[in-house]
C-alpha cells in the first residue's frame, strides 16, 4: 500500500474548502493513495487527531460551506513544544506529504515548515479576500463577491425609497478586492478601499452632486480596512486603534456614516455584512475552481513538487513556489479600481 498524504485546512473558513477536500480524495483514489484528514488545522497534527478520508466520507460535501475538517489559526512555529509534536506525529504516521489549504498566514507557516523543517508540503490558495500573490484568484472570493453584490442590490431599493445614503461595509482584510469587485457589479456610487485613502470632502461632493441631479440616494461600499487620507483625517488615535486592529477589523462604516450625516444632514445607514460573506454554499465558479485546485494539489504531490502552491493563471491550473505566494498581501489591481471610479457620483 502507498504511504498516506495528509490534508489540513487553516485560517478563516471559506466557501469551497470541502470541494478541495473532496477533489483531493477523488484524485488520490485514482492512484490508490490514502488520504488522512487532519482536524482543526495544525492543531490536529499536533494532537494526532487525524483519520482516513474515503470516497464515502467525502460524498455529498461539494456544495457544503465551511470545512468538514474544522480549522484554527494556530501557527505551528509559535511554540517549540507543539512544533516537536507536529513533526513527530507527521513522521510516525508515515505521511508522504501534506496538503495545506490556507491563506497568507497558514501558507507562510507551510513555507517555513518546508524550508526550516523539511516537511514536504503543497499549498492551496484559500481566502475570500483574494489577497494571495502568485495566482490570479483564490477560491472563496467569487462567493463573497456574489453575496456582497446581492446585498448592494437589496440596499439600492430601500435607499431609493427613503432618500438615504446607504453604506455597506465588506470584508477583505488589508485589501479592497471584494469592495471594488462587488462595487462594480452592484453599481455602487462610491467605493472605498485600503489601497486609496479617502477624503471626506470628495465623498460629500459626490453625494451632493447626485442630489443636484435629483438622485436622492447614494450607495457607498467600504472595505473594512479603508481609512481616511492623512490630510483629512477625522478619526481619533483611539478609534483608529480599534478599527484597524488586524486581528479584528471592522467599524469604519459607522464612523463614515456619522461623518456624512454631520456634513450633509442626509440620513445615513450602515450594513456590516460580516461573516455571511464566507458562510454557506460556494458559487458554481468557486466549486469548479476549488475542485481544480484540489486535483492540481494532488498532482503536485504525486510528482513530488514540494514547497509549491497550486495556482491559476488565465484559464490554466499551474503552480508557483510558496515563497512567491507569501510575499505579503496582493493589493487590489489599480485598473479594477479605476473601472469602479468611472461610476462614482
Ligand atoms: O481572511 C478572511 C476574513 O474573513 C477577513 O476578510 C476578515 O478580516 C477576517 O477573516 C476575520 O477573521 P476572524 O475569523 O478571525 O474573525
Amino acid at each position: 500500500m502507498k504511504r498516506p498524504v495528509g490534508i489540513l485546512t487553516g485560517g478563516g473558513d471559506c466557501p469551497g474548502l470541502n470541494a478541495v477536500i473532496r477533489a483531493v480524495v477523488r484524485r488520490a483514489a485514482l492512484d490508490s493513495v490514502p488520504i488522512l484528514g487532519i482536524k482543526r488545522g495544525w492543531d490536529g497534527l499536533r494532537d494526532g487527531d487525524f483519520s482516513p478520508l474515503t470516497r464515502t466520507s467525502v460524498a455529498g460535501i461539494l456544495t457544503r460551506g465551511g470545512t468538514i475538517l474544522g480549522t484554527s489559526r494556530t501557527n505551528p512555529l509559535a511554540d517549540p513544544d507543539a512544533l516537536n509534536k507536529i513533526r513527530r506525529n507527521f513522521e510516525e504516521s508515515e505521511m508522504e506529504g501534506l496538503i495545506v489549504v490556507g491563506g497568507n498566514g497558514t501558507l507562510a507557516a507551510a513555507r517555513e515548515m518546508w524550508h526550516r523543517h523539511k516537511m514536504p508540503v503543497v499549498g492551496v490558495p484559500k481566502t475570500i479576500d483574494n489577497d494571495l500573490r502568485g495566482t490570479d484568484m483564490t477560491f472563496g472570493f467569487d462567493t463573497a463577491v456574489s453575496i456582497a453584490t446581492d446585498a448592494i442590490d437589496r440596499l439600492h431599493t430601500t435607499a431609493e425609497s427613503h432618500d438615504r445614503v446607504m453604506i455597506l461595509e465588506v470584508m477583505g482584510r488589508m485589501v479592497g478586492w471584494i469592495a471594488a469587485t462587488a462595487g462594480i457589479a452592484g453599481g455602487a456610487d462610491i467605493v472605498l478601499v485600503p489601497e486609496k485613502p479617502f477624503k471626506m470632502s470628495e465623498i460629500v461632493r459626490l453625494i451632493e452632486a447626485r442630489r443636484k441631479r435629483k438622485l436622492t440616494f447614494s450607495i457607498i461600499v467600504v472595505a473594512e480596512a479603508a481609512r481616511p487620507h492623512e490630510d483629512e483625517d477625522f478619526l481619533s488615535d483611539e478609534t483608529k486603534e480599534m478599527l484597524y486592529n488586524e486581528r479584528n477589523l471592522g467599524g469604519i462604516g459607522r464612523q463614515l456614516a456619522r461623518e456624512i450625516e454631520k456634513r450633509t444632514s442626509i440620513e445615513t445607514r450602515v450594513t456590516v455584512l460580516g461573516y455571511t460573506q464566507r458562510g454557506g454554499s460556494p458559487t458554481p465558479f468557486d466549486r469548479v475552481l476549488a475542485t481544480r485546485y484540489g486535483i492540481g494539489a494532488m498532482e503536485l504531490v504525486l510528482t513530488e513538487q514540494w514547497g509549491q502552491m497550486v495556482a491559476i493563471h488565465g484559464p490554466k491550473i499551474t503552480s508557483v513556489s510558496l515563497d512567491e505566494a507569501t510575499q505579503g498581501p496582493k493589493e487590489l489591481d489599480p485598473d479594477l479600481y479605476r473601472a469602479a471610479e468611472v461610476f462614482f457620483g
